[in-house]
C-alpha cells in the first residue's frame, strides 16, 4: 500500500550503517510470542515466528494501538483495536482500515541478545 501521506518505506535505511541496539533477551521470546519494547522514542514489537525474530513498529498506522497487544496469525499481526492486519516480515498493510504499511527493523541475535538496527 503506498498512498500519499504515508511515510516512504525506503529500504536504504537498511544499509549496514545504523546502530544495533539490544532490546530484549532472546530466551524471553518463545515461539509465537510477541514482545513490546521501548528504545528511546521508538516503540518496537518483536515477534518470534518459528524461531526467527522479526521487529516492526509497535504502533498501528491507523490509530494508537500497540500491536504487541494484538494477535499473531501465522506471520500476520492483527491490531487489537480495529483488526487491521500487517505482514510481520515485510510490514505490508493488508487493507482497510489501515492506511499505511508499518515500519520494520532489521534484527539480529547475538548470544542471548536480540538486537534491532535503528537509524542508519
Ligand atoms: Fe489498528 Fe485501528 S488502531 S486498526
Amino acid at each position: 500500500m503506498t498512498e500519499s501521506g504515508c511515510p516512504k518505506m525506503d529500504a536504504s535505511h537498511m544499509a549496514d550503517s545504523g546502530n544495533w541496539v539490544t532490546v530484549a533477551a532472546r530466551p524471553k521470546l518463545g515461539d509465537g510470542d510477541i514482545l513490546g519494547v521501548s528504545v528511546g522514542e521508538e516503540q518496537i514489537a518483536l515477534y518470534n515466528l518459528g524461531g526467527e525474530i522479526f521487529a516492526t513498529s509497535n504502533i498501528c498506522t491507523h490509530a494508537f494501538a500497540l500491536l504487541s497487544d494484538g494477535w499473531l496469525d501465522g506471520d500476520v499481526i492483527e491490531c487489537p483495536l480495529h483488526a487491521g492486519r500487517f505482514e510481520v516480515k515485510t510490514g505490508k498493510g493488508l487493507g482497510p482500515p489501515i492506511p499505511c504499511d508499518i515500519k520494520t527493523y532489521p534484527v539480529r541475535v547475538v548470544g542471548d541478545d536480540v538486537q534491532v538496527q535503528l537509524g542508519g
